[in-house]
């Protein structure tokens, strides 16, 4: 398979540079500058390889650097902002640091003729972000591109085929960044373009079929997109030898066990064990009212309760788990403040001896494991799932954990979800209710009530690091408030959250 290597030296788009070269059905993999040699780069055969951007100054001495002898690796080399002076520096040209030089956002781009810049016109706008840049292109690079600030906007030595960009084409604001991308892939890497997720079923089958033959497999399904996909995936591979264990924690969305149960078991024919485990996660949930707590017992107690129930199979030889791409990437870096435990089912390994653990969609983005699930014929519904905690539920009730609350809560986000979908809103990319802790009065009828106060939430966001709360139409907010007093009792008001991400979080809890 030809792939790219995308090497991290710690910039804030490194996933979008892999994911604009897989958009080109050409595979790229992520490796941090300090976990692979010069040497593993030549063994590995990759087409090209791109340096990402990154925080530092190339003279500063912490900086991430790489072995000069990456100029002469033999294959094409893009170096992207941090990565382009990082080249200019390896090839002893001249990088200098001057704030009065510093550019950042849409800025005006002048190429020249060149093939990175094929079908890109002579003036258009490029994104920028640095404070460096270089003055001088180094001996045997020519300059292809200025901005008004930087004289050596792009570089290339044609000849080792070194290509640099100081600005950003893996952003939407750089107007042809898809161009300069699509050159560097076909016309200088020489790539084919033929890595298709159809191939990616197919191969992986092929390769769990006798990887896996023989052995017992089991898997935590979750009902989310990830853990769905694997199942499917491993089902077609090992048939029965796939046990799928689906904890319900009593802490899913209304009818939400059913669709899961219908779907896997009823269409797929899957192998799956429905626990029911709600009033255990409650009573251990019982009086609990700090956040962080409630995600611990939660994950604690989904370990013990699959642990209990995978012993139930008997012999089990291999733990299959939904990890994606983001996922290996984040946990190899790691150094960033908790501010919420997200609960998976990472722990599990450490506590059940298995032979081994397969991850078989640890390769892809999410939008890639989506296409795979609807490609697996998973409904729609499902892969195009908003995202749902691993602990549920259970972080949209605050204070105490009730079935009473759950319960309420359980109408009142089916009846918003509804709302929302009903009036086919499109930039809600996740929605749902709360229920807080605080009752109020209100009346009905002629009569006093006293009841819940239910929070509505939506939020407009890409990547859900950052979210603006989404600007719903006023009747879609009224119907669902109207609907949500009316048809349930005990909720006596709704309010709608107006925060962004930051200074909030999407989640309540
Ligand atoms: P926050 O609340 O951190 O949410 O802004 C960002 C995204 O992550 C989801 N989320 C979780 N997912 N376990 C998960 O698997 C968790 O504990 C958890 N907390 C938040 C949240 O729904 C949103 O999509």
């Amino acid at each position: 398979m030809q792939k790219i290597l995308v090497l991290d030296f710690g910039g804030q788009y490194n996933q979008l540079i892999a994911r604009r070269v897989r958009e080109n059905n050409v595979y790229a993999e992520i490796k941090p500058y300090n976990k692979i040699t010069l040497e593993e780069i030549r063994k590995e055969g990759y087409k090209g390889v791109i340096l990402t951007g990154g925080p530092n100054s190339v003279y500063d001495s912490t900086s991430p650097h790489f072995d000069k002898e990456l100029l002469n690796v033999g294959v094409p080399v893009l170096g992207i902002c941090y990565g382009c002076q990082l080249l200019a520096f390896m090839a002893d040209g001249e990088v200098i640091s001057a704030e009065d030089s510093s550019e950042y956002g849409k800025t005006d781009l002048a190429v020249f003729d060149n093939i990175l810049f094929k079908d890109v016109p002579e003036k258009s706008e490029c994104f920028m972000s640095h404070t460096d840049y270089i003055k001088e292109a180094p001996k045997g690079f020519a300059v292809i591109a200025t901005t008004s600030k930087c004289p050596v906007a792009a570089m290339c030595d044609e000849k080792r085929k070194i290509y640099g960009v100081q600005f950003h084409p893996e952003v939407t604001h750089t107007a042809y960044g898809k161009e300069i991308f699509r050159n560097f892939l076909f016309k200088i890497c020489k790539c084919k373009g033929d890595w298709i997720m159809d191939n990616f079923i197919e191969n992986s089958v092929e390769k769990y079929k006798k990887e896996l033959s023989g052995k017992k497999v089991i898997l935590a399904l979750s009902g989310g997109v990830d853990s769905s996909v694997a199942a499917v995936l491993l089902h077609r591979a090992i048939g029965q030898n796939l046990t799928c264990v689906f904890v319900d924690h009593g802490l899913l969305r209304k009818n939400e066990g059913d669709f899961v149960e219908k779907t896997f078991r009823g269409k797929f024919g899957i192998n799956l064990m429905r626990v029911n485990a709600e009033s255990e996660f409650l009573d251990k949930l019982s009086g609990v009212t700090e956040p962080e707590h409630k995600r611990k017992i939660i994950g604690e107690e989904f370990i013990r309760v699959f642990e209990r129930e995978a012993k139930k199979i008997g012999k089990v030889d291999v733990l299959a788990q939904g990890t994606i791409y983001p996922d290996v990437i984040e946990s190899g870096k790691g150094d960033s403040a908790v501010i919420k435990s997200h609960h998976n089912v990472g722990g599990l390994p450490d506590v059940i001896a298995f032979e081994k653990i397969v991850e078989p969609l640890r390769d892809l983005f999410k939008d890639e494991v989506r296409s795979v699930g609807l490609k697996l014929g998973i409904p729609k519904e499902l892969v195009w799932r908003q995202p749902f905690p691993g602990p549920g539920l259970a972080v949209r009730v605050i204070g105490e954990i009730t079935k009473e609350k759950l319960d309420l809560l359980r109408e009142a986000d089916s009846i918003f979800r509804e709302e929302i979908e009903k009036a086919e809103i499109k930039n809600a990319n996740q929605y749902f209710a709360v229920i807080t802790d605080l009752k109020s009065v209100g009346v009905m009828g002629d009569a006093r009530t006293y009841g819940y106060t239910i929070v509505l939430r939506s939020v407009t966001t890409d990547d859900f690091m950052t979210a603006e709360w989404t600007r719903l139409p006023y009747e879609v907010l009224g119907k669902a408030s109207n609907r949500i007093t009316n048809e349930i009792n005990g909720i006596t008001r709704v309010v709608y959250d107006i925060t962004s991400k930051p200074p909030a979080t999407v989640e309540w809890e």
